[in-house]
């Protein structure tokens, strides 16, 4: 899960970064007094989870409370990339010397973490990257040890950033530990003219799995989700809302992936991923199907199960048994192949369920699929 920029700015405070007095609001009517507060001028910035702000028009400076109330009547309720701005935060303005960039991200190839530097900070990384690699560093860092001073020291320096960010880069990588990171980004970490090091930009992406350790964003990541996304959360499933009219349901999520390809070339659109796993028992194929059913675009389903270590007899019974329960108002098709294929479709031909079909491949399925979610309207 992606932090806003004000969480980040927040944790880089708590673990002694320095970063500029700011507050989040929704009125700019609020804004006029938090630009008082902070002596007249403020920086105004949209609250969205994604970059480019400044480019967009979402980060603009104010010169009096007015202008601040001005410029967030502007930004609020802009789009984004596609992020509509629901809040902006005002920030104290910093009289900037130079930028910085710096951040520590997950390198998965290498089983490690990866420290990005750079002197030429304030554009997004990957142009710079693009355009000067030089001016680019990168230092592996092993997790198991961590990061040391000398590290961050070989960081600073290579990087040509003044000696005083290699507190920061300590302290970085301490928010990246303590709070379950797979990414910290500060760009820009400026320094002032006064010769101070600021961070006046953050990114932060925490680690979905720690999630059960680090419930302090709990509850604003569920009701940022998607309602069908939350409901299968809740019941532990693995389910992507998409954006299409075939509901798909597979064992394994590269099986679920190809299945949405192949859902794609059949010329249907796959309304969801939803990876029941290995061991689908009839609970999860019943809560799978609900889920997958309650989707008003959903026009017709594809249940994709190649037996491994599964059983398909095992899954055709939970098919079975998720009928009775769910009763389904739109056509299920079900590819069953692997171990127990036999004795798992006649389970389902001996069920006889009206709107479920059965298909012995996976493109055979697809094409079936597709045809009922693009032919005529059906019923529910
Ligand atoms: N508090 C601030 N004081 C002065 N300038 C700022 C401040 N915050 C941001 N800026 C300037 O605005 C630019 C863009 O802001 P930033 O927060 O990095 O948004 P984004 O990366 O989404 O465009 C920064 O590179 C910096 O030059
Ligand atoms: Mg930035």
């Amino acid at each position: 899960m992606d932090l806003y920029e004000h969480q980040a700015r927040e944790l880089f405070a708590e673990h002694g970064i320095v970063v500029p007095r700011a507050e989040v609001t929704d009125s700019p009517a609020r804004a006029r007094e938090i630009a008082r507060a902070l002596g007249g001028r403020a920086v105004v910035k949209a609250q969205v989870k994604t970059g480019g702000r400044g480019k967009a028009g979402g980060v603009r400076l104010a010169a009096d409370p007015a202008a601040a109330e001005e410029a967030s009547r502007h930004i609020l309720g802009m789009d984004i990339k596609g992020h509509r701005v629901e809040a902006v935060m005002l920030a104290e303005p910093v009289d900037i010397q130079q930028e910085f960039y710096v951040s520590y991200v997950l390198d998965r190839a290498a089983g490690g973490f990866l420290a990005v530097a750079s002197a030429e900070g304030g554009t997004e990384i990957e142009e710079v990257a693009a355009e000067r690699p030089e001016a680019v560093v990168r230092v592996p860092v092993d997790p198991a040890a961590g990061l040391t001073t000398a590290t961050a020291v070989r960081i600073a320096d290579a990087a040509g950033l003044p000696p005083q960010s290699v507190d920061v880069l300590v302290r970085l990588w301490q928010v990246l530990v303590r709070e379950d990171a797979l990414l910290v980004e500060v760009n820009p970490l400026v320094r002032t003219v006064d010769g101070r090091i600021v961070a006046l930009d953050g990114k932060v992406t925490l680690d979905d799995n720690a999630h059960f350790r680090q419930t302090r964003w709990g509850e604003r990541h569920a009701t940022a989700a998607d309602p069908l996304e939350a409901r299968a959360a809740a019941k532990g499933l693995n389910y992507v809302k998409l954006d299409g009219e075939v509901g798909v349901i597979g064992n394994g999520a590269g099986l679920v992936m190809s299945t949405l390809d192949v859902v794609a070339g059949c010329g249907a659109r796959p309304a969801n991923f939803l990876d029941i796993g290995g061991g689908a028992s009839a609970r999860v194929m019943a809560d799978g199907l609900s889920v997958v059913l309650s989707d008003p675009a959903v026009k017709s389903v594809l249940v994709n199960v190649f037996g491994g270590i599964t059983a398909c007899d095992a899954v055709a019974d939970g098919i079975v048994r998720a009928l009775d329960e769910v009763r389904p108002t739109k056509p299920i098709v079900v590819r069953l192949d692997g171990n127990s294929a036999a004795r798992g479709r006649a389970l389902l031909d001996a069920r006889a369920h009206p709107l479920v079909e059965q298909a012995t491949t996976m493109d055979g399925a697809a094409s079936r699929a597709a045809r009922h979610a693009t032919a005529a309207p059906t019923a529910g």
